[in-house]
């Protein structure tokens, strides 16, 4: 295996501001990119920029917003152009929108901050740095997604509808790039300690990850060792999803 050197490579990384698109971000600098730190926390996300330093480039907005995704496409391209994008910005819209009620109970406009942020933030950004990575005659796009898209929530509905939605989505991206050697995937988390309440998720391994385990897979997919890898999903999930889950009605609506 070669050694991972991201070295004049340039990295967009949204979420950057805490979790795994922080971790991520801070090993793409240690490890030679430039890497343009995107998330809507803009106090965090300079103070996570200034800790890195140079490599660092902090780019503040709301990936819901094409807009946005321009601008940063714009920064990627006065450093010489997008290499690798990895999208993690995201959330459960139930816990980020602190609405705990059933989906049918659900504002729409809780319904539309789910599918916006962790589904079209993706496509959005997508859309705006893959013309980039053709023109470089390559790159990789590494969505985040969880194993949610799998399993289904029926209070964060949107949650595991807009991420399995992005299985779907890295196959398209995959027949769109491959003739330009532009790679799409995701990596699929099962409960990871970006948050200690998840360590009381179940898995195979009885323990949540550590953030790294997951930024280890991420850094991984978007190397040279991962050459021949598109168009798939990779859970990480300590074997959650070999485990028999059965469905625990939403408080509200059991009897
Ligand atoms: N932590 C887990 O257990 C877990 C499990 C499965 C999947 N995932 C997924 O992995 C990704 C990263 O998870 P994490 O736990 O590291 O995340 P996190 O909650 O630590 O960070 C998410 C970041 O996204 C940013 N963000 C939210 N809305 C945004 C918007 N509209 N525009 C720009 N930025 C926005 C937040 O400010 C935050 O910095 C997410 O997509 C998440 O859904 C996480």
């Amino acid at each position: 295996m070669k050694e991972i050197d991201f070295t004049g490579k340039v990295a967009v990384v949204t979420g950057a501001a805490s979790g795994m698109g922080l971790m991520a971000s801070q090993e793409f600098a240690r490890l030679g990119a430039k890497v343009i730190m995107c998330d809507v926390n803009a106090d965090a996300l300079d103070e996570a920029a200034n800790a890195i330093g140079a490599a660092a480039v902090p780019c503040a907005g709301d990936v819901r917003k094409f807009a946005y995704a321009e601008e940063a496409a714009k920064v990627a391209a006065s450093l010489g152009g997008c290499d690798i994008l990895v999208t993690c910005a995201g959330g459960n819209e139930a816990r980020c929108c602190k609405s705990n009620v059933p989906f049918y109970e659900q504002p729409v406009e809780v319904i539309d901050w789910g599918l916006d942020v962790n589904l079209k933030g993706a496509v959005y950004f997508a859309r705006a740095m893959m013309p980039q990575m053709v023109a470089k005659k390559g790159g990789v796009i590494c969505c985040l997604g969880s194993v949610t898209g799998f399993e289904g929530d029926g209070i964060g509905t949107m949650y595991g509808t807009a991420k399995s939605g992005l299985f779907n989505f890295v196959k398209g991206l995959a027949l769109a790039g491959g003739p330009h050697n532009v790679r799409a995937l995701c990596v699929t988390p099962g409960p990871v300690l970006t948050r200690a309440a998840m360590s009381g998720m179940p898995t195979a391994l009885g323990r949540a990850a550590e953030t790294h385990e997951l930024v280890d897979v991420i850094l991984f997919m978007c190397s040279e060792n991962a050459s021949f890898v598109t168009g798939s999903n990779h859970v990480v999930d300590g074997g959650r999803l070999c485990m028999y889950q059965p469905y625990v009605a939403p408080k509200e609506t059991a009897k």
